[in-house]
């Protein structure tokens, strides 16, 4: 008997998860990346860490885009190096600003606040992208953020981008930071949420949008198990074309 001509692990593709702030997307992302045996990159990872550096070198956020209009900000971003190393306990990349685990500090609410604007800035977005298309550059990889389908990766075989009631979405994320330990109230966290959604949705660089290739799956009443099984259903499909 001949083996099965189809293997799906042999075509490695490229895998695009976009959607809102806390609807499950980095936990997706990083289920379908250890099933296939890809390599999984949380690129909100990537622009909280670089708001932790200006947030830690008392640069203020407000000042960014004039800073970008004088040219001060390249100086600022070539001193950030952001990378990822792997946790050996639960096989997770953690992101790493200049060499130190900030994986714990990027998810505080400090970060929170601010990051929405500081991915508005042009050249901070420009740097990122470049890293992000660095680390797809072989395949086999599940991106999860905002413009990974539209902009990081257009040609992306598979496009995923989701969306959750925002009270589902906010119960989620509260009971996430409170395991974690980190203070915080439910009131809190879903204000952060609307108010990233909105400026999200409403920059004028890369704003958070659907690619019209991209498959939307509402995760408001999926558990993680189900939301993967959808995900490997449409990532079967592409594999077999
Ligand atoms: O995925 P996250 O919530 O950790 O992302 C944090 C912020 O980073 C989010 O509010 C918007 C921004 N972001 C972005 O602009 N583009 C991406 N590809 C990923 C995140």
């Amino acid at each position: 008997m001949y083996a099965s001509v189809f293997n799906p692990s042999n075509k490695r593709i490229t895998i695009a998860v976009d959607g809102y702030s806390s609807c499950g997307k980095s936990t997706l992302a990083k289920a379908l990346a250890k099933k296939l045996n890809y390599i999984f990159v949380d690129s909100g990872a990537m622009y909280r860490a670089v708001t932790l550096y200006f947030i830690e070198n008392n640069i203020p956020i407000s000042t960014l885009q004039s800073e970008s209009d004088n040219g001060k900000l390249k100086g600022y971003l070539d001193n950030i190096k952001i990378s990822f190393e792997k946790n050996q306990t639960n096989n997770s990349y953690e992101v790493c600003l200049n060499g130190r685990n900030v994986e714990k500090e990027i998810r505080l609410m400090n970060v929170s606040e601010n990051v929405s604007l500081v991915s508005t800035i042009k050249s901070i977005r420009q740097k990122l992208v470049q890293l992000q298309q660095d680390l797809g550059k072989n395949k086999g990889v599940v991106m999860d953020g905002r413009d990974i389908g539209t902009v990081v990766f257009p040609n992306a075989e598979l496009k995923l981008f989701m969306t959750a009631d925002i009270n589902e979405r906010a119960n989620r994320r509260f009971n996430e930071l409170t395991h974690k330990g980190i203070k915080t109230t439910l009131e809190e966290v879903k204000e952060n949420i609307n108010q990233r959604d909105y400026d999200d949705t409403h920059r004028i660089e890369s704003p958070l949008v659907q690619a019209t290739d991209a498959i939307l799956i509402d995760n408001t009443f999926y558990n993680e198990e189900q939301s993967l099984q959808v995900a490997m259903d449409k990532f079967l499909e592409v594999i077999k074309k």
